[in-house]
């Protein structure tokens, strides 16, 4: 089906598009959302470039796609809690989000997605990777999906690989933490194959960032798989790549991307406004 109030570009063949012809700090025609919404099912990224946001319009944009949810661990803006400030300055070292993963999977009910604006990028680097779930899923052997359709994945929020959220209150100096004793509480369990709510597809659902290991196996049995479906999301031809530049905004599906923020700009800063919409249990 094609577009009418929108123009949308493929960035590759696995995920991502642009969408031209909207700007959305204005009131979006219900067409023009739907479309948005078509584009963001069939691409799984979408980016928009040069809007101009405030982060009560970003707010608004996301309602569009359902209630906002609150990040547990990082105080959001006065004047819109539901929006964070992700903030790496010229002193930090660890940047947020830098190793695979899709956002918050130790919740019970993880986000449907993210939007990611970007306030201030480096001159160069600063890129965020993306993965395709769905191709990850389709393109193993029937013996692999057999194997792993019954497979549960025990999620947590302490467990982090890539200098995260356990050294949220080192690395990050410019960012405002919050919750970090509740942090080990954090866990959910949830199918490492889940279907697609909105479109049927299934996806891969774990990840080396939260996936301690499978429910009824101990860590030492899982983690091999583990390991091995990780690589497979992140196999380059899943992926795309993105470059920031002021004023870009992207909303990933996080039912079905894994996403990479790659932490190569150190002396320089970069400040985007984050925030989630509520997703449901995922099945
Ligand atoms: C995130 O993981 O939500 C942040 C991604 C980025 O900053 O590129």
């Amino acid at each position: 089906m094609s577009y009418q109030t929108i123009e949308v570009k493929p960035l590759a063949d696995a995920l991502g598009a642009e969408i031209f012809g909207v700007e959305l700090s204005q009131e979006l025609t219900n067409q023009a959302f739907d479309e948005i919404h078509r584009a963001y099912l069939d691409h799984q990224v979408i980016f928009f470039r040069d809007q101009n946001l405030t982060p009560g319009q970003l707010s608004d944009f996301g309602r569009r796609f359902g209630p906002l949810n609150i990040y547990p661990f990082v105080e959001g803006l006065a004047e819109a809690p539901e929006v964070l400030e992700i903030l790496k300055t010229e002193t930090d070292v660890k940047n947020f989000g830098g190793a695979w993963h899709s956002d918050t999977a130790y919740l019970e009910r993880p986000p449907l997605g993210t939007m990611l604006y970007a306030h201030e990028v480096p001159r160069a680097g600063g890129d965020t990777l993306f993965a395709n779930a769905h191709l990850a899923y389709e393109s193993l052997s029937d013996g692999m999906k057999d194997l792993i359709k019954v497979l549960v994945g025990v999620n947590s929020a302490a467990l982090t690989l890539a200098g995260g959220r356990r050294n949220l209150s080192k690395g990050y100096t410019g960012m405002q933490t919050t919750n970090l004793d509740k942090v080990a509480a954090m866990v959910a369990e949830h199918p490492v194959v889940r279907t697609h709510p909105e479109t049927g597809r299934k996806a891969l659902y774990l990840s080396r960032q939260h996936t301690v290991r499978f429910k009824d196996m101990s860590v030492e049995e899982s983690r091999p798989l583990i390991d091995y479906l990780s690589r497979q999301i992140t196999r380059p031809e899943f992926t795309c790549r993105f470059r920031w530049r002021v004023g870009l905004l992207a909303f990933w599906d996080n039912r079905s991307t894994q996403h990479y923020a790659i932490n190569d700009y150190s002396g320089a800063r970069r400040c985007m406004y984050r925030l989630t919409v509520e997703g449901d249990r995922p099945s």
